[in-house]
């Protein structure tokens, strides 16, 4: 039979790539900075609440195409507070993680042909749905000084095909939280031409308390131009439960329903029920998590601060590090060796993008902080020829 070529012409999933390169992924020495993961299990009485709501029958059934009213409320109440803005039940769909949600509002917004602005580096998933969709990625070039894309080069790449702007922030694969300002800038250039803008705010959770991520929810005509992606996979270590959601006007969940339909029908009950535990009794939790984090993204600066070391840390916040190698080499190669030599597994920046060859992302999420002197000492002995 013939495949799609769109398909086939897509890079392979690369988190699997790189784990192939490993010899002895059970061996004590390695130090796993690969993959976006949570650390930990959620907490006990999430588990025990789920197992008790499944065994009495609840969670087995579809629910709406939406989602549950309950959690979408919820959500709708958890963004309000966050962002201190406005935001109802009726603008929130639930959707099986938050690459569901992605996809469903490419398909939503964008025909074979579109396009769509896309900042360096960029979340894989990100480029491999659109290219097998035919849809058009424009990149904006990654300044490796701010680490936050330019409002001003993407008003030159606006033409009639473009149908929307894409954030990632904080973002995968820099770790570079944007700031509201410079997410504010986006929202009024998209705003200006017609066009929407794409948040996808899966880290969200991981930035500072005190911090409100940006303003735009308080704008009363949001609607118009956000469409606000979110995850429930790692705030509640819940990846697997498959849960995330959009936040949007009602007319573009309206259309999407039609897609969600034919996907998914709904998300997994289950992982909405999770998910709504989760946010009516996990708030320390959360905050706690995110604070250890908050804590590993200082302790890394520090580790890489030693004098000996010519890898640089270019951003560095929520789940990931976005590191500078002193190699001219290309990052895949870097990273095997680093494999091979050093027994650390991490992913390098040609994954996330062109122009990526002088970066390797770490996901220090997965790793306690007491490693990271190791882990510099080992990139230190990587630096001898
Ligand atoms: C930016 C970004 N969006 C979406 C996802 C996927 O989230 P979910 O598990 O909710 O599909 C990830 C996971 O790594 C991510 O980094």
């Amino acid at each position: 039979m013939k495949f799609n070529p769109n398909v086939l012409d897509c890079a392979a999933a690369p988190i699997a790539e790189a784990w192939s390169w490993v010899r002895n992924p059970d061996s004590d020495r390695l130090l796993d900075l690969c993959q976006a993961v949570p650390a930990h299990l959620p907490p006990q009485d999430l588990r025990d609440y789920l197992g008790d709501a499944i065994k009495a029958g609840e969670g087995a059934t579809y629910t709406d195409i939406r989602g549950i009213a309950p959690l979408r409320e919820a959500l709708a109440a958890n963004i309000s507070e966050r962002y201190q803005g406005t935001v109802d039940a009726d603008d929130i769909l639930i959707t099986a993680g938050c690459n569901q949600a992605f996809c469903s509002v490419i398909d939503t917004l964008c025909a074979a042909g579109d396009e769509v602005i896309v900042p360096l580096p960029c979340y894989f998933n990100h480029q491999m749905w659109l290219s097998t969709r035919g849809i058009v990625p424009r990149y904006l070039s990654f300044d490796a000084e701010t680490a936050m894309p330019d409002p001003a080069e993407a008003r030159g790449l606006i033409n009639e095909r473009t149908r929307a702007i894409l954030l990632v922030t904080p973002n995968n694969p820099s770790g570079a939280i944007y700031t509201a300002e410079r997410i504010g800038e986006f929202f009024a250039l998209a705003r200006e031409h017609g066009i929407a803008l794409i948040t996808d705010e899966t880290y969200r959770d991981f930035i500072d308390i005190e911090v409100i991520p940006h303003n735009l929810f308080a704008d009363p005509d949001w609607r118009d131009t956000l469409v606000h992606l979110y995850s429930f996979s790692k705030v509640f270590s819940l990846t697997g439960f498959r849960t995330g959601a959009v936040g949007a006007s009602q007319a573009l969940l309206e259309q999407l329903k039609k897609v969600q339909d034919c996907t998914a029908i709904c998300a997994p009950h289950a992982g909405q029920l999770g998910a709504l535990y989760g946010l009516r009794h996990l708030d320390a939790w959360k905050l706690e998590k995110a604070d250890e984090l908050t804590r590993r993204a200082v302790a890394l600066r520090e580790a890489f601060a030693h004098p000996d070391l010519r890898y640089r840390v270019v951003s560095a916040g929520a789940y990931f590090a976005y590191i500078e190698h002193p190699f001219d080499a290309p990052a895949r190669q870097v990273v095997k060796r680093l494999i091979e030599d050093q027994e650390i597994v991490s992913l390098p920046g040609s994954y996330f993008g062109p122009e990526q060859e002088s970066f390797i992302r770490f996901a220090f999420a997965n790793l306690h902080e007491r490693h990271f002197e190791d882990v510099v000492a080992r990139l230190i002995a990587t630096q001898t020829d």
